[in-house]
């Protein structure tokens, strides 16, 4: 049975998938133009890049794509402030944010009329986040790449928090690597839609190295493991050279700090510099942030083999015609 849109405020994507931001240049304009196009909401990582050039890759992609554009910004980023209104000022459709809470942008959304979508790890900031005026929320769970808000798995995450938001699009993300597994969070478990992003940096038009890709391909089951970030959450990322030392208690400081990017940076590497590295395909001291279900990936497809592949595979087995239907 056909999947119903996901609708987010005004905002309609044909096909309810979320494309997960990922900061520093992994999930720019070249990845999110092509969901949006697809059918998905395509989403711009924007933490830590200068406001400029977030700015600037917005209008390009809603230059290339007339599908839903949005921008995904980390509260715990000290120019997080100039980071939204960069990305309003450029007519960003909507705003995603999580790794923090911010009261503050429900009042900005609200002013410029920007939708601003929460991601969270648990029932009660859920319904704090549809109270203070979400248009939807994210559950991300322990299988999620990057930083990490909880150890529960989405399929016990979930439940809790479907039984406390009613009125907003609830959407699941974490681990989901194809279509039947889409169904199933949406049929069994009455999520509106899903988030994700593992899938997507192993698409032809994510724009890294090939070696990021490579790294991706070559991981197994237990290379996948959780670390720590100078965010000050955990991180789930591929352990290579740079997270064996790390998480070996080896120093792997930078001493002199060229980003100034996070409002409480515990110092312990400074991870501005080591995803760049991974972008760039440095295998050994970067930082490959992934999911935990990446190794079951075996193959770059282009972004509208991934949509035919969800589409077929979830549209097989879903039976409940349900979806979020906005309240008139
Ligand atoms: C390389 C990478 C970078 C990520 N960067 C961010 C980020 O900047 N902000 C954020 O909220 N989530 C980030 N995430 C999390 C994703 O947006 C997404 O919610 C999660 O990875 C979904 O799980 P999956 O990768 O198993 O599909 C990142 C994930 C990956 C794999």
């Amino acid at each position: 049975m056909k999947l119903p849109s996901l609708n987010i405020a005004n905002f309609a994507a044909s096909f309810p998938l979320i494309q997960g931001g990922m900061s520093i240049r992994v999930s720019t304009s070249a990845l999110a133009a092509p969901v949006a196009s697809n059918g998905g909401i395509g989403v711009i990582g924007g933490s830590g890049l200068p406001p400029e050039e977030l700015h600037n890759d917005i209008l390009k992609a809603k230059k290339s794509s007339e599908g839903v554009i949005a921008v995904n910004i980390m509260y715990a980023m000290k120019d997080f402030h100039q980071l939204v209104m960069a990305s309003i000022d450029a007519g960003i459709d909507m705003i995603i944010t999580g790794a923090g809470f911010s009261r503050d942008i429900f009042k900005i959304g609200k002013k410029h009329n920007t939708p601003i979508v929460m991601i969270v790890s648990s029932p009660a900031l859920a319904r704090l986040a549809e109270k203070l005026g979400a248009a939807a929320v994210i559950v991300e769970a322990k299988e999620a790449g990057g930083h990490l808000g909880t150890d529960k798995p989405l399929r016990e995450l979930f439940p809790p928090i479907r039984d406390v938001i009613k009125k907003i699009p609830l959407i699941a993300a974490g681990g989901i690597t194809t279509g039947y597994e889409m169904a199933e969070m949406m049929d069994k478990y009455g999520a509106d839609g899903v988030q994700i992003a593992s899938r997507f940096v192993l698409s032809k038009e994510c724009d890294i190295a090939d070696s990021f890709k490579q790294t991706y391909l070559d991981a197994k089951k237990e290379d996948i493991v959780l670390t720590s970030s100078p965010v000050g959450m955990p991180g789930r990322a591929i352990n290579n050279a740079f997270v064996k030392a790390m998480n070996s208690g080896e120093d792997v400081s930078t001493k002199r700090c060229a980003y100034v990017c996070i409002k409480k940076c515990s110092h312990l590497y400074c991870i501005n510099e080591r995803l760049n590295l991974a972008r760039k395909g440095d295998t050994e001291k970067g930082l490959f942030f992934s999911g935990e279900n990446s190794y079951k990936m075996k193959n770059i497809l282009s972004v509208a083999e991934i949509f035919k592949q969800f589409r077929q595979q979830a549209e097989s087995v879903y039976k409940e015609d349900k979806g979020f239907l906005p309240a008139t």
